[in-house]
């Protein structure tokens, strides 16, 4: 059956509230709407354009200069309204923001891009195999004994902050702060926050940013081998222009190495391990033929897309798929939707260990905002699971564990618990 012919008895597309939590629990039924009723949708409440098909998102991701990065002005201030003046008030109250790599265009974006590329080195990531099975060890070794956990803030939440922390160069002790800082981005980020939520976080974003300089104060005194080190004193000559960063150009990018990087790889980790548990004949595969592991994060990378839509901003009057589009409009590239696209995976809504084209996903995103941390999340995951799997024998759900729940974030998807039992000690 098409999937247009699966909705006929179905609202109109006008009458959905694309940002209902209920729906953001599972968008996979609205999306597939999307894709077969209208590809490139302007929701009449809200003004946003969605576009929701494979082709069309890759479309846009390669005219950056038509569509751009620097869409968080244009999300401070609603869709629709002013700035809110108390948010302000507080962020006044921090360094400048400035763009640098995810909400910045050329040259700008190339710039910083080209230099943080240097401090997340190919080497520095292709070399912590062995370091990060030491991390996923010690966490396992924490719960083992329970034959119980909560997978995912017992175990995914420390693995990424753990390795992103000891990167940086920073103190262990210091990551349950990174959480409330990395959620407080989010929050901004996610555009649909209300008053309360967005203060509290801009209260969260001058702590992280004080934190954060003292920091580069340190390291600017005494360099040692990690990330912050080489961005303070990496020059910006070879970009024309023969300096070091100032601070709002070093926490912008701290900023983003914080959170781009941790929430996304703990809900990957904990979804990848769900799904196994969900489908057991996907399970004993993997089991059977640890080839397959590869394969099987970058299917889970598809599968739950943790980056589920991303914004951008038209620059010019435009089209996109035949859709005027004006200049100044908001659009969200639906990555979730993409990465269920029939006509790209065929089957698109069976977790497939073995499907051939998984890694064409666009979990990662597209073109020139390529995700710089894909090698480091897949080196986690590529790591982690096969000892979880080893180690973790006879994997179920945990008796009485409730219903599973998703992150009710426009931006990022994710499992928020997972209670499992498992045998092994
Ligand atoms: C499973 C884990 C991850 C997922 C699904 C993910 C997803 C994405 C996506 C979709 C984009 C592109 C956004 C766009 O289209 O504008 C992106 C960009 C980015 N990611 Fe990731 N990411 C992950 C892990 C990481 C990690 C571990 C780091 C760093 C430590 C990181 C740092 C960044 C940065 C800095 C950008 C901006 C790049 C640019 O604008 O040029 N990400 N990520």
């Amino acid at each position: 059956m098409s999937e247009a012919a699966t909705t006929t008895k179905t609202p109109p597309l006008e009458a959905i509230d694309a940002f209902d939590p209920a729906l953001l629990q599972d968008p996979y039924p609205y999306f597939a709407r999307l894709r077969a009723e209208a590809p490139v949708w302007r929701d009449p409440k809200t003004g946003i354009v969605s576009v929701s098909t494979y082709d069309l998102i890759m479309k846009v991701n390669a005219q950056p200069r038509l569509f751009s990065n620097d869409f968080s002005a244009q999300l401070r201030s609603g869709t629709t309204g002013d700035i809110d003046p108390d948010e302000l008030a507080i962020l006044g109250q921090g360094v400048p923001v400035v763009s640098t790599m995810l909400t910045a265009d050329p040259p700008v974006h190339t710039r910083y891009r080209k230099l943080v590329m240097k401090a997340f080195t190919y080497k520095r990531v292709e070399g912590m195999g062995d370091y990060v099975a030491g991390v996923v060890h010690n966490l396992i070794d924490r719960f083992i004994k329970d034959r119980r956990c909560e997978f995912k803030s017992q175990f995914a939440n420390h693995l990424p902050m753990t390795v992103i922390a000891d990167a940086l160069g920073v103190p262990r002790a210091d990551m349950d702060r990174f959480r409330l800082w990395s959620d407080a981005f989010v929050v901004q980020l996610g555009g649909v926050s209300d008053k309360a939520t967005r203060l509290d976080a801009a209260h969260r974003v001058i702590e992280f940013q004080r934190y954060f300089i003292d920091k580069i104060e340190e390291k600017r005194a005494h360099p040692t081998d990690d990330v912050i080190s080489d961005l303070v004193h990496a020059d910006l000559a070879e970009e024309g222009d023969p300096r070091k960063m100032d601070y709002p150009e070093l926490i912008s990018i701290l900023q983003q190495l914080l959170v781009a990087g941790n929430e996304t790889t703990a809900h990957s980790l904990t979804a990848g391990l769900y799904f196994l548990i969900s489908n057991p004949e996907q399970l004993q595969r993997l089991r059977d033929d640890p080839s397959l592991m590869p394969n099987f994060v970058e299917e889970t990378l598809r599968y739950l897309t943790p980056t589920n839509n991303m914004w951008r901003l038209a620059t010019a009057d435009t089209e996109i798929g035949g859709m005027p589009i004006k200049k100044g409009e908001l659009i969200l590239l639906r990555y979730g939707s993409g990465n269920r696209d029939t006509n790209h995976f065929p089957d698109a809504d069976r977790f497939d260990v073995g499907r051939g084209n998984a890694k064409s996903h666009l979990a990662f995103g597209a073109g020139i905002h390529t995700c710089i941390g894909a090698q480091l999340a897949r080196k986690e995951m590529n790591t982690a699971f096969p000892i979880l799997l080893e180690r973790l024998q006879n994997l179920r759900l945990a008796k009485g564990a409730g219903p599973l729940r998703y992150n009710p974030n426009i931006l990022l998807r994710g499992v928020l618990e997972l209670h499992i039992e498992f045998d092994g000690g």
